[in-house]
Protein backbone atom coordinates (compact mmCIF):
# COMPACT_ATOMS: atom_id res chain seq x y z
CA UNK A 1 0.00 0.00 0.00
CA UNK A 2 1.56 3.40 -0.84
CA UNK A 3 1.48 6.09 1.78
CA UNK A 4 0.04 9.35 0.99
CA UNK A 5 1.96 12.55 2.49
CA UNK A 6 0.00 13.72 5.38
CA UNK A 7 -1.24 17.40 5.06
CA UNK A 8 -0.50 20.05 7.99
CA UNK A 9 -3.87 20.96 9.99
CA UNK A 10 -5.67 23.72 8.18
CA UNK A 11 -4.01 27.31 10.07
CA UNK A 12 -6.61 29.91 9.85
CA UNK A 13 -4.97 33.64 10.57
CA UNK A 14 -8.06 33.92 13.07
CA UNK A 15 -11.21 33.23 14.32
CA UNK A 16 -14.14 33.78 12.24
CA UNK A 17 -15.30 37.46 12.27
CA UNK A 18 -19.07 36.57 12.02
CA UNK A 19 -20.34 40.56 12.57
CA UNK A 20 -18.99 40.51 8.57
CA UNK A 21 -19.70 36.76 7.51
CA UNK A 22 -21.18 33.41 8.29
CA UNK A 23 -18.72 31.16 7.62
CA UNK A 24 -14.83 30.50 5.25
CA UNK A 25 -16.90 30.89 2.03
CA UNK A 26 -18.36 33.72 3.30
CA UNK A 27 -15.38 35.79 4.05
CA UNK A 28 -13.43 34.42 1.16
CA UNK A 29 -16.60 36.21 -1.08
CA UNK A 30 -16.74 39.23 1.71
CA UNK A 31 -12.57 39.92 1.27
CA UNK A 32 -13.23 39.21 -2.58
CA UNK A 33 -15.70 41.98 -2.62
CA UNK A 34 -14.58 44.26 -0.52
CA UNK A 35 -11.21 44.70 -2.19
CA UNK A 36 -13.02 44.75 -5.61
CA UNK A 37 -15.15 47.52 -4.49
CA UNK A 38 -12.54 49.43 -3.29
CA UNK A 39 -9.51 48.98 -5.42
CA UNK A 40 -9.37 52.53 -6.82
CA UNK A 41 -9.38 54.15 -3.41
CA UNK A 42 -6.62 52.06 -1.65
CA UNK A 43 -3.23 53.56 -2.84
CA UNK A 44 -5.06 57.12 -2.00
CA UNK A 45 -6.17 55.59 1.34
CA UNK A 46 -2.54 54.38 2.04
CA UNK A 47 -0.55 57.17 1.20
CA UNK A 48 -2.61 59.87 3.70
CA UNK A 49 -2.52 57.03 6.76
CA UNK A 50 1.14 56.21 5.91
CA UNK A 51 1.98 59.94 5.92
CA UNK A 52 3.36 58.70 2.41
CA UNK A 53 5.98 56.60 4.04
CA UNK A 54 4.45 53.28 2.88
CA UNK A 55 6.46 52.57 -0.42
CA UNK A 56 9.28 53.72 1.18
CA UNK A 57 8.84 51.48 4.10
CA UNK A 58 8.05 48.46 1.69
CA UNK A 59 11.21 49.22 0.02
CA UNK A 60 13.48 49.23 3.29
CA UNK A 61 11.73 45.50 4.37
CA UNK A 62 12.49 44.30 0.95
CA UNK A 63 16.48 45.14 0.93
CA UNK A 64 16.22 43.94 4.53
CA UNK A 65 14.84 40.83 3.56
CA UNK A 66 18.03 40.62 0.76
CA UNK A 67 16.16 41.32 -2.03
CA UNK A 68 18.71 41.56 -5.08
CA UNK A 69 18.82 43.22 -8.68
CA UNK A 70 17.93 40.32 -11.03
CA UNK A 71 15.55 38.48 -8.64
CA UNK A 72 12.61 36.42 -10.25
CA UNK A 73 10.60 37.29 -7.75
CA UNK A 74 7.10 36.34 -6.78
CA UNK A 75 4.92 39.01 -4.68
CA UNK A 76 1.43 37.33 -3.31
CA UNK A 77 -1.71 39.53 -2.83
CA UNK A 78 0.10 41.77 -5.22
CA UNK A 79 -2.70 43.76 -4.63
CA UNK A 80 -2.51 47.71 -6.29
CA UNK A 81 1.40 46.93 -6.55
CA UNK A 82 2.66 48.68 -3.91
CA UNK A 83 5.06 45.90 -2.73
CA UNK A 84 5.84 45.19 -6.58
CA UNK A 85 6.62 49.42 -7.64
CA UNK A 86 9.43 49.58 -4.83
CA UNK A 87 10.80 45.64 -5.48
CA UNK A 88 11.50 46.83 -9.51
CA UNK A 89 13.38 49.30 -8.21
CA UNK A 90 15.71 46.99 -6.20
CA UNK A 91 15.54 44.24 -9.07
CA UNK A 92 16.22 46.29 -12.04
CA UNK A 93 15.54 45.41 -15.88
CA UNK A 94 17.51 42.28 -15.54
CA UNK A 95 14.87 40.80 -12.86
CA UNK A 96 10.91 39.57 -13.33
CA UNK A 97 8.11 39.97 -11.47
CA UNK A 98 5.12 38.34 -11.29
CA UNK A 99 1.94 39.21 -8.80
CA UNK A 100 -0.25 36.85 -8.21
CA UNK A 101 -4.40 38.53 -6.54
CA UNK A 102 -7.24 37.26 -6.34
CA UNK A 103 -9.23 40.03 -6.84
CA UNK A 104 -9.24 41.22 -10.19
CA UNK A 105 -10.54 45.12 -8.73
CA UNK A 106 -6.83 45.43 -6.97
CA UNK A 107 -5.10 43.92 -9.88
CA UNK A 108 -6.60 46.36 -12.38
CA UNK A 109 -5.05 49.13 -10.66
CA UNK A 110 -1.74 47.90 -10.83
CA UNK A 111 -0.59 49.17 -14.38
CA UNK A 112 3.61 48.41 -13.96
CA UNK A 113 4.74 47.80 -17.09
CA UNK A 114 6.60 44.05 -17.68
CA UNK A 115 5.01 42.54 -14.41
CA UNK A 116 3.03 39.58 -14.79
CA UNK A 117 -0.11 39.57 -12.92
CA UNK A 118 -2.31 36.10 -12.56
CA UNK A 119 -5.36 35.38 -10.92
CA UNK A 120 -4.92 32.73 -7.94
CA UNK A 121 -4.41 32.66 -4.20
CA UNK A 122 -1.36 31.74 -1.75
CA UNK A 123 -2.87 28.50 -0.92
CA UNK A 124 -2.42 27.00 -4.59
CA UNK A 125 0.10 29.47 -6.86
CA UNK A 126 -0.35 29.14 -10.08
CA UNK A 127 3.52 28.80 -10.54
CA UNK A 128 5.88 26.00 -11.27
CA UNK A 129 8.04 24.42 -8.55
CA UNK A 130 11.51 26.12 -7.67
CA UNK A 131 10.85 28.60 -10.42
CA UNK A 132 11.41 31.67 -7.96
CA UNK A 133 14.29 33.10 -5.70
CA UNK A 134 12.15 35.83 -3.57
CA UNK A 135 8.67 35.60 -2.32
CA UNK A 136 6.70 38.45 -0.37
CA UNK A 137 3.87 38.75 0.29
CA UNK A 138 2.80 42.46 2.05
CA UNK A 139 0.14 42.22 4.48
CA UNK A 140 -2.79 39.49 2.72
CA UNK A 141 -1.82 37.01 5.79
CA UNK A 142 -4.73 38.29 7.70
CA UNK A 143 -7.00 37.64 4.53
CA UNK A 144 -5.85 34.07 3.83
CA UNK A 145 -7.61 30.97 4.41
CA UNK A 146 -4.89 28.50 5.59
CA UNK A 147 -1.46 29.96 6.90
CA UNK A 148 0.12 26.31 6.39
CA UNK A 149 -1.44 25.79 2.98
CA UNK A 150 0.44 29.13 1.76
CA UNK A 151 3.91 28.18 3.34
CA UNK A 152 3.86 25.05 1.82
CA UNK A 153 3.15 27.26 -1.51
CA UNK A 154 5.63 29.46 -0.98
CA UNK A 155 8.27 26.43 -0.09
CA UNK A 156 7.30 24.98 -3.35
CA UNK A 157 7.78 27.72 -5.85
CA UNK A 158 11.34 28.87 -3.94
CA UNK A 159 14.54 27.60 -5.27
CA UNK A 160 16.83 25.82 -2.78
CA UNK A 161 18.25 29.30 -1.09
CA UNK A 162 15.57 31.50 -2.22
CA UNK A 163 14.18 34.13 0.34
CA UNK A 164 11.09 34.97 2.12
CA UNK A 165 9.20 38.05 2.95
CA UNK A 166 5.98 38.54 4.61
CA UNK A 167 4.75 41.73 6.03
CA UNK A 168 2.18 42.47 8.76
CA UNK A 169 0.96 44.29 11.15
CA UNK A 170 0.75 42.99 14.38
CA UNK A 171 -0.60 44.10 17.88
CA UNK A 172 1.84 46.08 19.51
CA UNK A 173 2.97 44.66 23.33
CA UNK A 174 0.97 46.31 26.12
CA UNK A 175 -2.62 47.41 26.77
CA UNK A 176 -1.86 50.83 26.49
CA UNK A 177 -0.09 50.51 23.12
CA UNK A 178 -2.71 48.18 22.08
CA UNK A 179 -5.58 50.48 23.03
CA UNK A 180 -4.17 53.76 21.06
CA UNK A 181 -3.66 51.94 17.98
CA UNK A 182 -7.21 50.37 18.32
CA UNK A 183 -8.83 54.18 18.60
CA UNK A 184 -6.81 55.12 15.65
CA UNK A 185 -7.65 52.46 13.58
CA UNK A 186 -10.95 51.56 15.00
CA UNK A 187 -11.97 55.24 15.44
CA UNK A 188 -9.75 57.60 13.05
CA UNK A 189 -8.96 55.67 10.18
CA UNK A 190 -11.96 54.77 8.90
CA UNK A 191 -13.26 58.58 9.53
CA UNK A 192 -9.95 59.92 7.26
CA UNK A 193 -11.31 56.91 4.80
CA UNK A 194 -14.85 58.19 4.57
CA UNK A 195 -13.26 61.92 3.41
CA UNK A 196 -10.53 61.04 0.85
CA UNK A 197 -12.78 57.65 -0.44
CA UNK A 198 -14.68 57.80 -3.20
CA UNK A 199 -15.83 54.13 -2.13
CA UNK A 200 -18.46 53.93 0.27
CA UNK A 201 -17.18 50.78 1.36
CA UNK A 202 -13.86 51.78 2.23
CA UNK A 203 -14.01 52.87 5.73
CA UNK A 204 -16.00 49.71 5.98
CA UNK A 205 -12.63 47.67 4.97
CA UNK A 206 -10.62 50.01 7.45
CA UNK A 207 -12.62 49.22 10.03
CA UNK A 208 -12.16 45.09 9.23
CA UNK A 209 -8.47 45.49 9.39
CA UNK A 210 -8.44 46.47 12.46
CA UNK A 211 -10.72 43.63 13.59
CA UNK A 212 -8.20 41.04 11.87
CA UNK A 213 -5.36 42.80 13.65
CA UNK A 214 -7.18 42.69 16.99
CA UNK A 215 -8.18 38.85 16.39
CA UNK A 216 -4.58 37.54 14.65
CA UNK A 217 -2.82 34.20 16.00
CA UNK A 218 0.68 35.31 17.82
CA UNK A 219 3.31 36.08 15.47
CA UNK A 220 5.40 32.98 17.31
CA UNK A 221 2.52 30.97 15.47
CA UNK A 222 3.39 32.37 12.34
CA UNK A 223 6.89 32.00 12.81
CA UNK A 224 6.53 27.94 14.13
CA UNK A 225 3.85 27.76 11.10
CA UNK A 226 6.76 28.60 9.12
CA UNK A 227 9.32 26.04 10.28
CA UNK A 228 6.84 23.45 9.92
CA UNK A 229 6.63 24.22 6.35
CA UNK A 230 9.96 23.58 6.04
CA UNK A 231 11.88 26.96 5.94
CA UNK A 232 15.29 27.59 7.32
CA UNK A 233 16.37 31.04 9.22
CA UNK A 234 13.01 32.22 10.58
CA UNK A 235 13.09 35.58 11.84
CA UNK A 236 10.84 38.72 12.99
CA UNK A 237 11.97 41.77 12.66
CA UNK A 238 9.57 44.43 14.09
CA UNK A 239 9.35 48.19 13.34
CA UNK A 240 7.76 50.77 15.53
CA UNK A 241 6.45 48.07 17.69
CA UNK A 242 3.81 46.81 15.01
CA UNK A 243 5.01 46.44 11.62
CA UNK A 244 6.06 42.84 11.67
CA UNK A 245 8.32 41.23 8.73
CA UNK A 246 9.25 37.72 8.62
CA UNK A 247 12.31 36.56 6.62
CA UNK A 248 12.89 32.71 6.22
CA UNK A 249 15.29 30.82 3.65
CA UNK A 250 14.69 27.68 1.71
CA UNK A 251 17.65 25.53 2.97
CA UNK A 252 19.90 24.84 0.04
C1 LIG B 1 -4.19 44.88 2.07
S1 LIG B 1 -3.99 44.34 0.42
C2 LIG B 1 -2.22 44.43 0.26
C3 LIG B 1 -1.77 44.77 -1.13
C4 LIG B 1 -0.27 45.00 -1.30
N1 LIG B 1 0.49 43.79 -1.10
C5 LIG B 1 0.25 46.09 -0.41
O1 LIG B 1 1.31 45.92 0.22
O2 LIG B 1 -0.35 47.17 -0.36
C6 LIG B 1 -4.26 42.60 0.58
C7 LIG B 1 -4.37 41.87 -0.75
O3 LIG B 1 -4.42 40.47 -0.50
C8 LIG B 1 -5.30 39.89 -1.43
N2 LIG B 1 -5.74 38.55 -0.97
C9 LIG B 1 -6.85 38.23 -0.28
N3 LIG B 1 -6.91 36.90 -0.11
C10 LIG B 1 -5.80 36.37 -0.68
C11 LIG B 1 -5.31 35.04 -0.84
N4 LIG B 1 -5.95 33.99 -0.34
N5 LIG B 1 -4.14 34.88 -1.51
C12 LIG B 1 -3.45 35.95 -2.00
N6 LIG B 1 -3.89 37.23 -1.89
C13 LIG B 1 -5.04 37.44 -1.23
C14 LIG B 1 -6.42 40.90 -1.56
O4 LIG B 1 -7.19 40.71 -2.74
C15 LIG B 1 -5.63 42.20 -1.55
O5 LIG B 1 -5.29 42.62 -2.84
Amino acid sequence: MTETPELPPVLRPHVPLTAYYDDEAGRQRFVRRIFDETAADYDRVENVLAFGTGRWYRGQALQRAGLRPGARMLDVGIGTGLVAREALKIIGSAGRLTGVDPSPGMMGEVGLPGVELLAGRAEALPCADASRDFVSMGYALRHLSDLAAAFAEFHRVLEPGGRLLVLEITRPQGRAATLLLKTYMRAIVPTIARLVARRSQTSHLWRYYWDTIEACIPPERVTAALVAAGFAQVERHVELGIFSEYHAVKPA
